[in-house]
């Protein structure tokens, strides 16, 4: 249950109001290749507008480092997002201080500015309370709608409700509503697959997930560290040594729900160019790395999707960047997308898969959160959603 006011519940109209939006997103040369999460931002910010709030968003992007680093400016995101408004959206070279502070004033109703990158001061990863409180001074009201960065606890996810009233936008009830509701009591069969590189990330969500689903299928870099704990010869292959131990445990104790590749797409370098075949698990030659789920093993995780009722998805099955080791990602989400079950697909990589695959209608629920949701599925309390009034305060 969602039980955080949201800005329906509070009055917006001709206030300033503070809006984390998580716009970090792909930029090349100033150009936003991906603009998902901005998209994602619309029906609150839309609603704002409409309620003649006066709308001042902050976003991080990247990681700077309490430096500024022009590359990571937000100035290409108020230009694309004006684009998506067909309106002018105003842009403030500093998040903080009189420049911030005149934008701000300025509005008129309806107006919408973005503020500079709030990770360029270090008080904002610090959540420092003065970097806080002046980043509140701009604003009567704040509402978040980054779940993105809804598991980071800093001065604008955080730090800022100790200044303002604090609800959540639509995006934010929209992505708890979904992963909350379908975990909570999830439906049967539940198939979970879990892919892209590290194991070291996911150990805790791959726990969990071995207490709610029926199946977990594995593939990606994470496949190989189990495949090395089973006592498979990876060869070159990505293998988190450190991680061994831990994987060994976890398989111990679920031999009958995890599913491991039977097959591999191994390569003689890591490149497109490379050399490449498909072999056995156990024939992996030396010299050779994994870099994709082969054939038998997409037919095998194929026949556990069929019939499932609820899928989980984080994670490539291989290095999907690379089309020759495409294969088994793009596989795995045309089988999802065909399947009657309610698909819910978290993290970065899997979604853009999605998207390049054309399959986003398709599934039920694409997160916009990479960590954010995986620290969500572990069952963690996420400390941008804590911050928020609850819905009876
Ligand atoms: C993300 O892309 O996962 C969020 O924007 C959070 O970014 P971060 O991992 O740099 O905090």
């Amino acid at each position: 249950m969602f039980n955080k006011k949201t800005i329906e519940d509070i009055e917006v109209g001709s206030k300033r109001v503070l809006v984390r939006v998580d716009f970090n997103v792909p930029l090349d040369e100033g150009i936003v290749t991906d603009d998902t999460r901005i998209q994602a931002a619309l029906p609150t910010i839309k609603y704002l507008i409409d309620h003649d709030a006066k709308v001042i968003l902050c976003s991080h992007l990247g990681r700077p480092k309490g430096q500024v680093v022009p590359e990571l400016s937000l100035r290409p995101v108020a230009e694309h997002l004006g684009g998506l408004l067909e309106a002018d959206v105003s842009f403030a070279e500093d998040c903080i201080g009189a420049e911030a502070k005149q934008a701000a004033e300025k509005l008129g109703d309806g107006d919408v500015l973005l503020l500079e990158n709030t990770r360029f001061h270090a008080g904002e990863k610090a959540n420092d309370a003065d970097f806080a409180k002046e980043l509140a001074s701009l604003a009567e009201l704040y509402v978040n709608d980054a779940f993105g960065t809804a598991h980071r606890a800093h001065a604008s996810t955080v730090g800022v409700t100790e200044y303002l009233p604090a609800a959540a936008g639509y995006l934010m009830e929209k992505e708890i509503r979904y992963l909350g509701e379908a975990l909570r009591e999830p439906e049967h069969p539940f198939v979970a697959i879990m892919g892209g590189a590290k194991i070291s990330d996911k150990i805790d969500v791959v726990k969990r997930l071995l207490e709610m689903a029926d199946h977990l299928l594995v593939g990606g870099g994470l496949a190989n560290t189990f495949l090395a704990a089973s006592g498979y010869d990876l060869a070159e292959s990505l293998v988190e040594d450190e991680a061994l131990p831990t994987a060994r445990e976890i398989l111990e104790g679920a031999v009958d729900k995890l599913l491991l590749p039977v097959d591999l797409v191994v390569a003689t370098e890591f490149a497109a160019d490379a050399e490449k075949k498909t072999v056995p698990v156990d024939q992996i030659p030396s010299g050779w790395q994994a870099l994709d789920i082969g054939e038998q093993t997409i037919e095998l995780f194929k026949s556990k999707l069929e019939g499932a009722k609820l899928i989980v998805w984080n994670g490539p099955m291989g290095v999907f960047e690379l089309q020759p080791f495409a294969q088994g990602t793009f596989a795995i989400a045309e089988a999802i997308a065909e399947t009657e079950a309610t698909s819910i697909i978290g993290g970065g990589d899997s979604a853009a898969a999605i998207r390049k695959a054309g399959l986003t209608d398709q599934i039920s629920h694409v997160s916009t959160g990479g960590g954010a949701s995986l620290e969500f599925m572990e069952g963690k309390t996420l400390p941008g959603v804590a911050a928020l009034a609850d819905k009876d305060s």
